[in-house]
């Protein structure tokens, strides 16, 4: 067993004449909380759909959990343990939180209203259902499980979402930008939950996020930041808010 959760070696990644990766490499370990940051457009959600495996690299290496993904479907790199969140959220409007919270995982990457949903005499189901209660309560929104979609706020939907990737217990979970346009109080409890999170499972979490004062303030292991395409540096968040280049990259953003 590796130590190392996720593995990326001098990645590209073209779309036509555009290079979106542009030679980037990052490790992230077990148990590590590490925030991926960037001006708009940098390549972070390209970032995780490589990682994900809902687009091919141009070039370069991906391992997750010690195995090479880059020619693996996503429900196949889903199976080594690996979920994710998008940037838009993506609920079924017309379910019930518990009822997209409980669609099965594989589904994650192309959501079709037309899935088998819940087999309430099987027993695998049953423990699916607990599960998902579970996992609401611990991210406190069990209140809200039998609401519609359609009538949650928007920092609900992300916690539904997160909650969501948290089904079947993963060993990494990507987060895109799981708090924008959430209220900062909100964003923060959210925050706090992951970071219990890692305490308590020992989950990798890679998240993105576009608020550079949050991502610095709220404390992660460590933060990667992407500029056009490139990593600009890694290291924490004192070394990031310090960084010359980081500044300048930001330039027009206030850092504190
Ligand atoms: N499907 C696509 N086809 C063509 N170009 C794309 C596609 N997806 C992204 N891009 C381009 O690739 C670059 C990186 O985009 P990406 O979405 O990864 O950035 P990002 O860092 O996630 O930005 P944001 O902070 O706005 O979410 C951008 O120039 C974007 O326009
Ligand atoms: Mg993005």
């Amino acid at each position: 067993m590796t130590d190392t959760s996720i593995n990326i070696e001098n990645l590209v990644h073209n779309f036509g004449g555009l290079r979106a990766i542009n030679d980037i490499s990052f490790n992230i370990n077990k148990g590590e909380l590490v925030g991926l940051i960037g001006p708009n457009g940098c390549g972070k959600s390209t970032t995780f759909n490589c990682i994900s495996g809902l687009i091919k690299p141009t070039s370069g290496k991906i391992e997750i959990m010690g195995k090479r993904v880059n020619n693996l479907r996503p429900d196949e790199i889903n199976k080594l343990g690996i979920t994710r969140t998008f940037q838009h959220t993506r609920l079924w409007k017309e379910m019930t939180v518990i009822e997209n919270i409980l669609v099965p995982m594989k589904n994650q990457f192309s959501p079709n209203p037309f899935i088998s949903l819940l087999r309430p005499n099987s027993k695998k189901e049953k423990e699916r259902i607990s599960e998902g209660y579970k996992i609401l309560e611990s991210l406190e929104i069990s209140h809200i499980s039998n609401n519609l979609a359609a009538n949650l706020s928007g920092g609900q939907s992300k916690l539904v979402d997160i909650a969501r990737a948290l089904m079947g217990s993963p060993n990494i979970l990507l987060l895109d930008e799981p708090v924008a346009g959430v209220a900062n109080l909100l964003a923060e409890k959210i925050f706090k939950n992951l970071r219990n999170l890692v305490t308590n499972t020992g989950i990798s979490i890679l998240v993105i996020e576009h608020n550079m004062d949050f991502i610095l303030r709220l404390g992660v292991d460590r933060i990667i930041v992407m500029d056009s395409g490139k990593i600009l540096m890694e290291g924490t968040s004192e070394e990031v808010k310090n960084n010359q280049s980081v500044i300048e990259a930001y330039l027009g953003s206030s850092i504190n």
